[in-house]
């Protein structure tokens, strides 16, 4: 199987889980199920999910089960876009080709729909699970929590926030503490759900753990070059190619890989990641290992 046709199969079992573990749109009250909907079913890579997935195959485990966990990964991010997209963070009226949910449905309802989707998603996690043991289970919802709370996502969310000038910023000589605010915000805001979201794949598989250290220094790898490649694709491609619209850091005067070292050094710092990413994904000896090559998707990807 090739990586595309890898991608388009796992896809396809990510979006009908989410399809068939949402709530029906017509679910009372009718409008936060169909914000929901709109917001989750709208299109999207689904790679953190994909990842799990990935992760569970190379450690050798049947992902049938498990695919109501790895989709809750979906409920999280989505929540994560629905509210960073708001008028009082990033602003944005266009995502995965179509408005943005609080253009849609309102700005209160935006904020309600990232509530009640990050609620979601802790439901399905704690959702009995054929053949894995309680304890095993905990330790994957904890992994999770922990990676998207005050000290992961919301922290990195947060530390975007403060580093943005409102006004363009060009590439300049810099030193270690930029570089270590740009790795914060960048690492937490993106690179720890995408990190937890390969270890909940090796949890749930029963992964043992050096297999999990390993998987860990892939997401983070892999975590952290996504974010570079997004802070490089907003420079380099449309709104049309991205489905969101582009210039925008820039324009807002974000902290970003491009902006503060210059895409040149950027692209070479996601291949260097890439080549961490790639290593450690070759050490998990599973029959089906398609984690080398997702890392390399997400570092070559348009979109
Ligand atoms: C965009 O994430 C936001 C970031 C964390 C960089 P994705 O690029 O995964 O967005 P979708 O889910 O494919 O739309
Ligand atoms: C988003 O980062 C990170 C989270 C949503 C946690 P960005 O603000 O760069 O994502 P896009 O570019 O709007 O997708
Ligand atoms: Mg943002
Ligand atoms: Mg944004
Ligand atoms: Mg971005």
């Amino acid at each position: 199987m090739t990586i595309d046709e890898y991608l388009k199969s796992r896809r396809a079992m990510v979006e009908a889980a989410l399809e068939r573990e949402l709530p029906p749109a017509n679910t009372p009250p009718a409008v936060i199920h169909e914000a929901m909907r709109y917001a989750v079913l709208g299109g999207g890579k689904r790679i953190r999910p994909i990842l799990a997935i990935a992760a569970a195959e190379a450690c050798g485990a049947k992902i049938e089960p498990l695919l109501k966990a790895f989709s809750s990964l979906e409920l999280i991010h989505t929540y994560s876009l629905v509210h960073d997209d708001l008028p009082a963070l990033d602003n944005d009226d266009l995502r995965r080709g179509r408005k943005t949910t609080h253009v849609v449905f309102g700005e209160a309802m935006g904020i309600l729909t990232g509530d009640a989707l990050l609620t979601e998603a802790f439901s399905w996690l704690a959702a009995p699970v054929e053949g894995v043991d309680a304890s095993r289970q905990l330790r994957a919802i904890a992994e999770v929590a922990r990676a998207v709370d005050s000290t992961g996502m919301i922290g990195g969310q947060v530390a975007d926030l403060e580093a943005t000038i409102g006004g363009a910023r060009t590439p300049r000589p810099h030193g270690a503490d930029d570089v270590s605010a740009l790795l914060f915000i960048h690492r937490n805001k993106t690179g720890k759900l995408l990190t937890a979201s390969v270890l909940l794949g090796g949890i749930l598989a029963g992964a043992d753990d050096d297999e999990l250290a390993t998987l860990r220094r892939y997401g983070e790898a892999t975590g952290l070059a996504f974010q570079i490649v997004d802070d490089l694709l907003d420079i380099e491609e449309s709104a049309a190619t991205l489905g969101k619209t582009a210039g925008k850091d820039v324009e807002q005067g974000k902290l970003t890989y491009p902006a503060l070292m210059g895409a040149e050094a950027a692209r070479a710092e996601a291949g260097r990641l890439l080549g961490e990413a790639v290593a450690n994904a070759d050490m998990i000896k599973g029959p089906l290992n398609y984690l080398a090559a997702i890392a390399r998707f997400i570092c070559d990807r348009r979109s």
